[in-house]
């Protein structure tokens, strides 16, 4: 484990704390198409060819457990308004909230370059004392900086991509932090 890596578990322990000292806000969960909190939920965005046919690369199909097969989505990947937008909405508009605990993590992270020393992975957690949810995906330079708004990266629009949200009870995070631990993460910002 680096350094940069030691002080982000150092980091998340001192957050650990904060949780039972502070006051929360609303549970923090995976959010379906409408803004409802979900278990789980799978978004696989579309590539931007379909056979030889061109398409938008922002449409995406979707999965939750109220639906028995995937479904195209009404919304776009880079609009607030659909279950990615909306669920990580929750951290840039709580992302400075003493009663939660976030973390970014990607091999490529935004506006930074794509080093090959790290583990392939990619994803956000977003926990406060009760509960949270994990997003793992394979999206390069996504998502922005908690200072920044939602958006999707242009980067990430030509190849088919895939997110997998899942909201956990608070008790499992532990556990999902010692995995963390494995995964030679990038850490983008905590
Ligand atoms: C989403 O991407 C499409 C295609 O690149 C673009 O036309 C549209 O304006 C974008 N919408 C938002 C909300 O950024
Ligand atoms: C977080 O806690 C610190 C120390 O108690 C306090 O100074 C700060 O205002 C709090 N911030 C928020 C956003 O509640
Ligand atoms: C994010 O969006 C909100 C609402 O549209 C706006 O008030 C705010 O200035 C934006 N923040 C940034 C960093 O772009
Ligand atoms: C989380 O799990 C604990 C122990 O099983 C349980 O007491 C608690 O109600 C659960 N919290 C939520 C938000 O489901």
């Amino acid at each position: 484990i680096q350094r940069s890596e030691m002080l982000m578990l150092f980091r998340l322990s001192v957050y650990i704390l904060l949780f039972f000292i502070s006051f929360s806000e609303a549970v923090i969960s995976c959010l379906n198409e409408d803004g409802q909190p979900v278990d789980w939920f799978i978004i696989y965005k579309l590539p931007i060819y379909k056979m030889e046919v061109k398409g938008s690369g922002v449409d995406y199909m979707y999965l939750d457990p109220s639906v028995m097969d995937f479904q195209m989505s009404k919304h776009t990947v880079n609009s607030s308004k659909g279950a990615l937008g909306r669920t990580l909405t929750q951290l840039y508009s709580r992302y400075t909230s003493n009663g939660s605990v976030y973390m970014l993590y990607n091999d490529a992270p935004p506006e930074l370059k794509y080093p090959s020393k790290y583990g392939h992975t990619k994803g956000v957690l977003m926990f406060d004392h009760s509960q949270g949810f994990w997003l793992t995906h394979s999206v390069p330079h996504f998502p922005p900086f908690p200072e920044r708004n939602y958006s999707y990266p242009s980067t990430g629009k030509y190849y088919g991509q895939t997110l997998l949200c899942i909201t956990y009870n608070y008790t499992q995070f532990p556990q999902i932090c010692e995995h963390m631990q494995f995964l030679l993460y990038r850490i983008c910002l905590i």
